[in-house]
């Protein structure tokens, strides 16, 4: 049985996302299996729940979860950027975001996600989305798929990286995610082949985010959440790499300096999570949380 994802940060997110009126709406757009949404809907009885998520999968392991609060729960399937952009409901009290991908995608999504063998490599969290980690692999010109990993995944030996990859490819198409690492493992200098993290982490971390349009996708949603929350509202986001925490805090930032008075930031510095969590949920060890607020007008003077 595939182990159910273990929320991060859950004591900081239900410490930094109260809503300001008991029946609030609360916006979960990475709802994953349900385990930050499971917490709001018991910890407020009259709250409804909004939850999105880009993959279908999830969407129905989260609605078996949840079918116990049916009542005050809604599920949207779809990329919460692009939800966000037509939205016309109510406006959210709170809004969380838990970037990245879910236990599951690594451990039963079969989509190539981790190094294990017999996996297609395909990373696409919507699948009827357009190409997969596999065409990417095999059909971007050596410069291109070089820059691709340097800048997704801050590789420093995105060159060796990428030559190999081309040398490989033409002795047969790469399509399983267990050669990739074992490619990648091999281009690296033999120093580097066995540090604290596997070799392939970082060209990996790039071919998702580059298959799933990570980074534009959170751009677009730090453009639209702010401007939709309630007054008093919170959105809050978990990120877990530096190129995520980068857009995040100088979004907020922004805010807080072109509509100061009516945005707050409430965490000068990201959260992190306590020794104790990262010792008990690995996972969470590089997460960073970051809170805005949008300041109810008659706090403003
Ligand atoms: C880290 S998991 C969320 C875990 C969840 N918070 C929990 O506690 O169980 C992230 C989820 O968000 C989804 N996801 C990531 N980026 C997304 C986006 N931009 N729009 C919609 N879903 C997204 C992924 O498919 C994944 O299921």
């Amino acid at each position: 049985m595939i182990p159910i994802h273990v929320s991060v940060m859950p004591e900081e997110v239900m410490k930094y996302l109260v809503p300001s009126r008991p029946d609030a709406l609360i916006v979960d757009g990475t709802l994953g299996e349900g385990g930050h949404a499971l917490r709001f809907l018991e910890s407020y009885p009259e709250c409804r729940v909004i939850g999105i998520d880009a993959d279908t999968v999830m969407c129905q392991r989260a609605a078996e979860r949840l079918s116990l609060w049916r009542d005050r729960f809604e599920l949207i399937t779809g990329w919460t950027d692009e939800v966000l952009t037509e939205w016309d409901g109510a406006f959210p009290d709170l809004i969380l975001m838990d970037l990245g991908i879910s236990t599951f995608h690594y451990d039963g999504s079969g989509r190539g996600f981790s190094f294990k063998s017999g996996e297609p490599l395909d990373m696409r969290l919507e699948q009827d989305g357009d190409s997969d980690a596999s065409e990417l692999v095999n059909t971007l010109r050596e410069e291109d798929l070089a820059n691709l990993i340097y800048t997704y995944g801050e590789e420093r030996f995105s060159r060796r990286i990428a030559r190999r990859i081309v040398e490989e490819r033409k002795k047969s198409p790469i399509n399983d995610s267990s050669r990739l690492a074992e490619i990648v493992v091999n281009a690296v200098p033999a120093k580097s082949r066995h540090g604290r993290i596997h070799a392939a982490t970082r060209t990996f971390q790039a071919l998702r985010i580059a298959v799933n349009g990570e980074l534009d996708r959170l751009s677009r949603l730090l453009d639209t959440a702010p401007g939709l929350l309630a007054p008093g509202g919170r959105l809050g986001i978990i990120s877990f790499h530096s190129l995520e925490d980068r857009l995040v805090k100088k979004a907020f930032r922004a805010l807080d300096l072109r509509f100061g008075g009516t945005y707050n930031v409430l965490t000068r510095k990201p959260l992190v999570p306590t020794e104790e969590e990262c010792r008990s949920n690995p996972p969470s060890r590089s997460a960073k949380f970051r809170v805005i607020e949008n300041i109810p007008s008659e706090a403003i003077v």
